[in-house]
């Protein structure tokens, strides 16, 4: 390598020092934890739970599957770029196989009467089962991954928070969100489904991970959101009351950690960019923990920084491209391909430069792009870790392993060796951990809360039935006794 000119380390120096607000050390790091620690004890209380930002919403998904599970379902998945619908078909003993199609949602769709959005996922559907070739008389259990903040009131009811992501269409929030996919089915007529679960992505992610893997109890999504959900005591969980017989001890709580720092907390850590993008997001103030880890954000951030790098005149000898200050122009996945280019190799980076707007970047120019590149993923790495560090030790286990899926964590480079070694020096050295990345959470995790829902489902018939052949012994046994 060529020996770094004056120019060189300034321009170097600039843009290390411009990105230090990025660079959280372990001490920070672990004032987040009993941060989010702190903020987990609120959502899960009954008394504190009103004004808790991380909810830790109730899942009604109280076990985890046996691996016995069997059955055909059809699922749904909303909640990311894409919209997919899937029939799954679980064979038992951890074997299944899959059709699956996806959709694209018009960007109109979005931002749209939430009724349009709604007949468009059931119009997806209906094309779907279509294919499928379902007899007419069929009907098939669904579960519906959705992945937005829900407060569910059972297994197959849940009403919409807030919209995140991006999304926002107006006359949903506060809605049962299973009855309005209900009645856009019903206004088609078309095709005959029987919705028994709603589920978010991260629950799916958990179960489908622990139909493989007994000690998984955490499932986690670093997406374009972020969010997690994990295997509770229902000791410490007030706000559930359960029914006289429910014996299970246990229950799965979404967390919605995205929302962390909503109350002001993270204020501390938050920087000058992370508030310039909080600014133009439909839901400002909100999912402030989100914005700073998820795939939605990253490129931004990434551009943000490059841009006053540019106007400290440290990178591309200060001359502003047109696309440098676009938004949105530098996309997440810009990240994980100049991270993935070997060390002193430019190729990559400078062909995605040149999409920016630059025909001939320096060497060191590229240098200080993967820096920037690199002080954005690490610090969504280890914000992520050290929440995770906290669920951990809050299950206590002696061994726990969290399902992963989403893009970031998938895609990359050096996503799941910045989680692994930072959770190792933030989690108690007695909780031993491993990461397992998701296959298709959303959609076998959704087949599995279904033979959830169905096995549940069953057990009520079996026990009204019950209660009715009881009560028409005793009303035989009255009426015989009256005649004698
Ligand atoms: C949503 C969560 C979801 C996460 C990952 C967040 O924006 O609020 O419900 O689990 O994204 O998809």
């Amino acid at each position: 390598m060529s020996q770094e000119t004056d120019l060189e380390l300034n321009n170097r120096n600039t843009v290390h020092e411009i990105c230090k607000p990025f660079v959280l050390d372990d001490d920070t790091l672990r004032k987040i934890k009993d941060l989010f620690l702190n903020d987990i004890k609120m959502g899960l209380c009954k008394a504190t739970n009103y004004k808790a930002v991380v909810k830790c919403w109730i899942t009604y998904v109280q076990s985890l599957p046996s691996g016995c599970e069997t059955g055909k379902f059809l699922a749904l998945d909303l909640g990311g770029t894409n919209f997919r619908v899937l029939c799954i078909y679980l064979e038992g003993q951890a074997n299944f196989h899959m059709d699956f199609e996806v959709y694209e949602i018009p960007e109109k769709l979005l931002v749209g009467p939430g009724r349009d959005l709604f007949d468009h996922i059931a119009e997806c559907l209906a094309k779907f089962i279509k294919t499928l070739g379902v007899k007419k008389d069929e009907e098939l259990p669904l579960g519906f991954t959705f992945s937005f903040p829900l407060k569910q009131n059972g297994l197959d009811k849940g009403d919409l928070v807030a919209w995140t992501k991006g999304f926002n269409c107006p006359g949903v929030v506060g809605r049962d969100v299973v009855e309005l996919l209900r009645e856009a089915i019903d206004r088609r007529g078309d095709i005959n489904v029987d919705i028994t679960a709603i589920l978010n992505d991260t629950t799916g992610t958990l179960m489908s991970c622990a139909w493989k893997n007994r000690n998984c109890k955490i499932g986690l999504i670093v997406g374009t959101g972020s969010n997690a959900c994990y295997l509770e005591q229902l000791k410490y969980v007030s706000t559930y009351e359960p029914e006289a017989d429910n014996r299970v001890p246990t229950m799965i709580i979404n967390c919605e950690w995205g929302a962390f720092g909503d109350s002001g907390s993270l204020e501390f850590v938050r920087t000058k960019y992370d508030k310039e993008i909080d600014d133009v997001t439909h839901n400002r103030c909100h999912q402030l923990f989100e914005k700073m880890v998820a795939g939605m954000y990253l490129g931004e951030l990434v551009r943000k920084l490059m841009l006053d790098c540019c106007k400290a005149g440290a990178l591309f000898k200060g001359n502003e491209s047109e696309q440098l200050n676009k938004e949105n122009t530098f996309k997440t996945k810009f990240i994980s391909q100049i991270e993935e280019e070997k060390r002193g190799t430019y190729v990559i980076t400078k062909a995605i430069l040149e999409m920016m707007g630059y025909k001939n970047p320096t060497d060191s120019d590229c240098e200080n792009v993967r820096y920037i590149c690199e002080c954005v993923s690490r610090r969504s790495a280890h914000m992520v870790a050290t929440n995770l560090a906290c669920l951990i030790d809050r299950i206590g286990d002696p061994y726990v392993v969290v399902g992963i899926d989403g893009s970031v964590y998938r895609y990359h480079p050096h996503y799941h060796d910045l989680l692994m070694q930072k959770i190792r020096c933030l989690a108690r050295p007695e909780h031993k951990f491993d990461l397992m990345l998701s296959e298709d959470g959303s959609g076998r995790g959704a087949a599995l809360v279904a033979a959830v829902a169905a096995r549940i489902k069953s057990k009520e018939m079996e026990k009204s039935e019950h209660k009715r052949s009881r009560m028409l012994r005793r009303s035989e046994a009255r009426k015989s006794n009256k005649i004698s």
